[in-house]
């Protein structure tokens, strides 16, 4: 796997995988660089496919901010093309977040606009700390959100106020963040919000890794599909996983009375 990286940091520290955004003093904006490296990284690990590390939790460096965007100064210049193709970029790293088949908490601390709110939005959920601040300030620059901003947000909070959020540009601080069902909870530190993060990757690393994957794609196709078809979707994978050793020992560890041992086939 790749480690020459310039603006992104990512170790695994007894089985979790921390990946920092490391732009501080821009507020960690994703320019070309930021999103050709997560592209790198995400890719190198699909590949990989291990089930050693057990998830991966995405901070930006810093206190300030998780990601403030996009990077407005090199986006000013940019044509038409190369804008698609910086969307493009943009667009192909929230959706390898989706298909990795670990889970990535995404750890909100300060700013989350823009392209932030948007990589955010495409990792398995959001924890935040009192100080986040959420929203997709695009069309104050005569822009839209170019990184999945007019999907995701409407799939998470609805599309009435997902409207509200991106025509008017607003933020949201983290308590309304939290009461939409954006954040799933809300820490008073970035250190909090950090150990909240490593108990949910502590219970999940009691669970079968082949079910979180497996429930992580089906609830990400399902996004797409109508109930009919989602329900189809969840049917076919959940008679498949009948077929893997997880499942079998899984089930025959409940009936010894003992804890499971999976291993992810
Ligand atoms: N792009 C490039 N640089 C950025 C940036 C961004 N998105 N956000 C902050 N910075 C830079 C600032 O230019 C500044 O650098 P200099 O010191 O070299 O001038 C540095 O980070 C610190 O920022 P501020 O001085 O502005 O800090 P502040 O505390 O006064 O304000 C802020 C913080 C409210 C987040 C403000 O920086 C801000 O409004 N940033 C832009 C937010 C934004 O509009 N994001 C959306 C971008 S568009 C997008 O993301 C499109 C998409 O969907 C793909």
């Amino acid at each position: 796997m790749s480690t020459n990286f310039e603006t992104i940091n990512y170790e695994v520290k007894e089985g979790v995988g921390y990946l920092t955004i490391n732009r501080e003093k821009a507020l960690n904006a994703l320019n070309s660089q930021v999103l050709t490296e997560l592209k790198t990284l995400l890719t190198d690990l699909i590949e990989k496919k291990s089930y050693e590390t057990k998830g991966i939790i995405l901070t930006g460096a810093g206190e300030k901010a998780f990601i403030a965007g996009a990077d407005i100064k090199e986006m000013a210049d940019m044509t038409v093309d190369q804008a698609k193709e910086f969307g493009e970029l943009g667009q192909s790293v929230t959706t390898l977040f989706e298909k990795l088949h670990i889970p990535v908490i995404a750890c909100v601390n300060g700013f989350a606009l823009g392209g932030g709110c948007e990589i955010a939005m495409s990792c398995d959920f959001i924890y935040a700390t009192n100080s986040a601040v959420f929203g997709q300030p695009e069309v104050k620059l005569g822009l839209i959100p170019g990184f999945g901003g007019t999907q995701r947000l409407s799939r998470y909070i609805g599309r009435n106020r997902a409207r509200e959020i991106v025509y008017t540009g607003r933020n949201m601080k983290a308590e309304e963040a939290h009461r939409v069902g954006l954040a799933v909870w809300v820490f008073e530190s970035k250190e909090d919000m950090i150990k909240g993060a490593l108990n949910a990757f502590s219970m999940m690393s009691k669970v079968s890794p082949l079910a979180i994957e497996t429930a992580k794609k089906v609830m990400n196709d399902g996004n797409d599909l109508t109930v009919e078809q989602g329900l189809q979707c969840e049917l076919d994978q959940f008679a498949n996983i009948f077929g893997s050793e997880d499942m079998k020992e899984g089930t025959k560890a409940f009936m010894e009375k003992r804890a499971p041992n999976f291993t992810g086939k």
